[in-house]
C-alpha cells in the first residue's frame, strides 16, 4: 500500500464550505458530507491530487472514481448523455444517483480519476454542503467514500477521522448523512440502461421513471464486475458477518431489523437498524451500526433477515459484501 505523508487534518464547520472548496481547487484532500455518505474529495482534473487521494485511501488505482459536479448542465459538458441518461438526470438530480456515460472528447477529468476508461461516472449530489463545496471548487471533484479502502463507509465526520486522520487535509463536518448508503450507479450507453450498484435510488423508482425494466443485471456478477472495483469483499468490519440469522449464537452481536430474533437477550451487543422495519431508516443507520457492533469486538455479527425491495436491495448488497470471504 502506498504511503501518504502525515498531514494535520483540520475540522471545518458548515460555515467553512467555501474554504473546503478552495482547498480542493488548490489540490488538497478534503472530506465533505453528501446525502449518501461522506466523500473524500480531490480535484478530478489534477492527476497529482487524485494520486494523493488513492494513497490516502489505500485504494487500488485501477478503481475509477465518481466526478461530482454542481448541476446536470455541468455533467453534460463532461459526458455524453443519451435519451435514457437525460431522463434519469432530470428525475433524480440532484440526488443519490450516479450515471456512467461515454466521456466527451475534451473532458478535463484526469485519466487517473477515470482509470483510463472511455466512460465517466458523474453525480450531482443534493446535500447543501456538498453543493456549496462544489460551487466554490469550480471544477469536477472526484470523491469516493471517505474511508480506508475496504472499510465500512462513513456517515459521520467522526467516522472519517477514525479512518483518515493524519492522511487528509480537512473534514467538513455536516453531521450525520441521511440516506446512509452510497448512490445507485446506472450505466447508460449503447441504448442499454444497467444498474452497476444498488443504492439510494431504488430499482423500482428507476424503472418507473424510465417506463421500462432495466437491462441485464450486473450488480451480482462478482466475478466480472462492470463497475471495476466492486470487489466482493468490501465494507468489511473486523468481525465475521453472518447473514439472514434467525437466532443469535453465543458470542455474537446482533444487527437487528424489526422485532428481535431469539437469543437477542444474550447477544454481546445489539443494534436495531429500524425497530419498525422501515428500510429508509435502516439504510441511514447501517454503516454507523456496523461500526459500533464491530467496536464491541464480538465473535461474529449476526444479521437479521432484511427484505430486498426498495432500499433493501442496497442494504443487502452492502451486507453481502461485508459477509464475503476475505
Ligand atoms: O454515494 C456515493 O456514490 C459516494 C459519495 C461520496 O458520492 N461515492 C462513492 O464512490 O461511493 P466510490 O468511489 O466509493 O464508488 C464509486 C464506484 C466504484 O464501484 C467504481 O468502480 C464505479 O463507481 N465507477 C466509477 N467510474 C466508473 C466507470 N466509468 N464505469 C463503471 N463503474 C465506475
Ligand atoms: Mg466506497
Amino acid at each position: 500500500e502506498a504511503q501518504s505523508g502525515f498531514r494535520r487534518t483540520a475540522r471545518l464547520a458548515p460555515a467553512d464550505a467555501a474554504t473546503a472548496g478552495a482547498l480542493l481547487a488548490a489540490g488538497r484532500l478534503v472530506a465533505f458530507p453528501t446525502e449518501t455518505v461522506y466523500g473524500l474529495g480531490a480535484d478530478a482534473t489534477d492527476a497529482g491530487a487524485v494520486a494523493d487521494l488513492y494513497a490516502a485511501k489505500g485504494r487500488p488505482a485501477f478503481n475509477p472514481l465518481i466526478s461530482h459536479v454542481p448541476s446536470a448542465p455541468d455533467a453534460m459538458r463532461l459526458g455524453r448523455f443519451d435519451a435514457h441518461a437525460r431522463v434519469l438526470a432530470e428525475a433524480f438530480w440532484p440526488g443519490p444517483l450516479t450515471l456512467v456515460v461515454p466521456v466527451t472528447e475534451d473532458c478535463p477529468v484526469s485519466d487517473l480519476a477515470r482509470a483510463g476508461l472511455a466512460t465517466l461516472a458523474l453525480r450531482v449530489p443534493a446535500h447543501p454542503l456538498a453543493r456549496a463545496v462544489l460551487a466554490a471548487a469550480g471544477r469536477p471533484i472526484a470523491a469516493p467514500s471517505a474511508n480506508r479502502s475496504g472499510r465500512v463507509s462513513p456517515t459521520t465526520a467522526a467516522h472519517v477521522f477514525d479512518d483518515l486522520a493524519g492522511r487528509i487535509d480537512a473534514v467538513l463536518d455536516g453531521g450525520a448523512t441521511h440516506v446512509g448508503v452510497e448512490s445507485t450507479i446506472v450505466a447508460c450507453f449503447g441504448a442499454e440502461v444497467r444498474m452497476l450498484r444498488p443504492g439510494g435510488v431504488s430499482r423500482a423508482e428507476l424503472e418507473r421513471v424510465l417506463g421500462r425494466p432495466l437491462d441485464g443485471d450486473v450488480a451480482d456478477d462478482a466475478a466480472r464486475p462492470l463497475a471495476p472495483g466492486r470487489l466482493l469483499s468490501h465494507y468489511a468490519p473486523a468481525a465475521p458477518v453472518r447473514l439472514d440469522a434467525t437466532e443469535v449464537r453465543p458470542g455474537e452481536a446482533l444487527l437487528a431489523f424489526g422485532p428481535l430474533v431469539p437469543g437477542a437477550e444474550s447477544a454481546t451487543a445489539v443494534e436495531n437498524l429500524s425497530p419498525t422495519g422501515d428500510l429508509r431508516e435502516a439504510a441511514a443507520n447501517l454503516f454507523a451500526a456496523l461500526r459500533r457492533l464491530d467496536a464491541a469486538g464480538p465473535a461474529a455479527i449476526a444479521v437479521a433477515p432484511i427484505p430486498s425491495d426498495g432500499l433493501g436491495e442496497a442494504i443487502r448488497d452492502r451486507l453481502e459484501r461485508a459477509a464475503a470471504p476475505r
